[in-house]
């Protein structure tokens, strides 16, 4: 197996990269601007690997990929501008950019000699538009009809961007398998997401403080990374049946964001209580995929528990970042 991974050196990528060096006979480059990821001793740790590589590079330059080789076997497009900041604040350069990545990474696909399987990750936040205008199915599956909500709203950009990926894939004649990521979390995901967010709040609280909790009756389905991998790697090695859209992630149990503060606050073990804080607008009140289809294919669920992917969490948190001293040890 000769594998690409774009964006291969930000969260997903490294955990996926790790999982694919349990496989004998595998080569991986690792391709990303580092716009999002960084330096760190996992990326070390990898790079020291005899048969990993990376590949420093803009995907948005113009011929970016030319001089890459053309026998992968496998190139797994997981590059993109994500996160709420940026939607909110630069929505042209969502749409613009992970278009750009996205043809790149086809380009390249269409010229490789025997390619097996183009991987993409779209999207849990695919169904909005379907949520807004109609509500959906809790567990959602993946043959929910996709509406396209309103354009001119800078929050949908990041969707929209990942639906034109996901008919990109249906029409480019390669063997393909989109994956809709929900709410995968763990080591090095940087420090926007509720775990690390609620982890700072609680370690900055006195012993008896109040922890503000954000749309606290909010339900969510959390996926650990390994988990998270481990599906990925089954879904892009297998056969016919691995072809097409998964969701990714886990279908229960659904915890309330205040049980995941519960959670948090149970691993750093502090005397604090909880109170609701205001509900985030245009924050989904449930988000759980139905895993029917992608446990099929692969024969595998999800494995850690909340309170075990939790505490693995912010034991490398805790180790990497809190103690080491801030963000660019992420
Ligand atoms: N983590 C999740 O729960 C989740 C949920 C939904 C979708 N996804 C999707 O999965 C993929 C991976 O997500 P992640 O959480 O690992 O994000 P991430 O930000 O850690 O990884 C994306 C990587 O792309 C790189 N990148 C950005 N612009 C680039 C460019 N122009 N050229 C080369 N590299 C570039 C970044 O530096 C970063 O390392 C993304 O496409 C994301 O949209 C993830």
């Amino acid at each position: 197996m000769k594998v690409l991974i774009t964006g291969g050196a930000g969260f997903i990528g490294g955990h996926f990269a790790n999982r694919l060096l349990q496989s004998n006979n595998v080569h991986i480059d690792l391709l990303d601007n580092f716009a999002r990821a960084v330096h760190d001793p996992f990326l070390d740790a990898l790079k020291a690997k005899p048969n990993v590589g990376v590949i420093e590079r803009d995907l948005l330059l113009h011929g970016a990929l030319d001089d890459l080789a053309d026998d992968y076997t496998h190139i797994v497009h997981l590059a993109a501008i994500v996160g709420v900041v940026h939607v909110l604040k630069k929505p042209y350069d969502v749409l613009r950019s992970n278009e750009g990545m996205m043809f790149a990474a086809l380009d390249l696909a269409h010229r490789q000699k025997n390619l097996e399987r183009f991987v993409f990750a779209s999207t849990s936040e695919i169904v909005a538009g379907t949520l807004l205008q109609y509500g959906i199915d809790i567990p959602t599956p993946e043959t929910t009809p996709l509406c396209v909500p309103d354009p001119s709203d800078v929050r949908h950009t990041y969707l929209l961007s990942k639906l034109y990926g996901e008919s990109l894939c249906h029409h480019s004649g390669l063997p393909f398998t989109c994956v809709r990521p929900h709410n995968v979390y763990g080591p090095r995901m940087g420090l926007v997401h509720v775990v690390p967010e609620l982890a700072k709040k609680v370690l900055a609280l006195p012993e008896g403080g109040e922890l503000e909790v954000f749309s606290a009756d909010h339900r969510r389905t959390f996926c650990y990374v390994d988990d998270a991998v481990e599906i990925m790697a089954r879904l892009m090695t297998g056969g016919d049946d691995c072809q097409g859209v998964f969701n990714l992630g886990t279908q229960d149990p659904e915890v309330t964001i205040r049980e995941m503060a519960q959670a948090v606050v149970d691993k750093i073990g502090k005397h604090v209580k909880l109170v609701d804080g205001p509900v985030m607008t245009g924050s989904p009140t449930r988000r759980c995929p139905d895993m029917g289809k992608t446990t099929a294919a692969c024969g595998f669920t999800s494995q850690v528990s909340l309170a075990e992917g939790v505490g693995r969490t912010l034991d490398w948190y805790n180790e990497h970042v809190f103690k080491a001293g801030g963000p660019s040890a992420v």
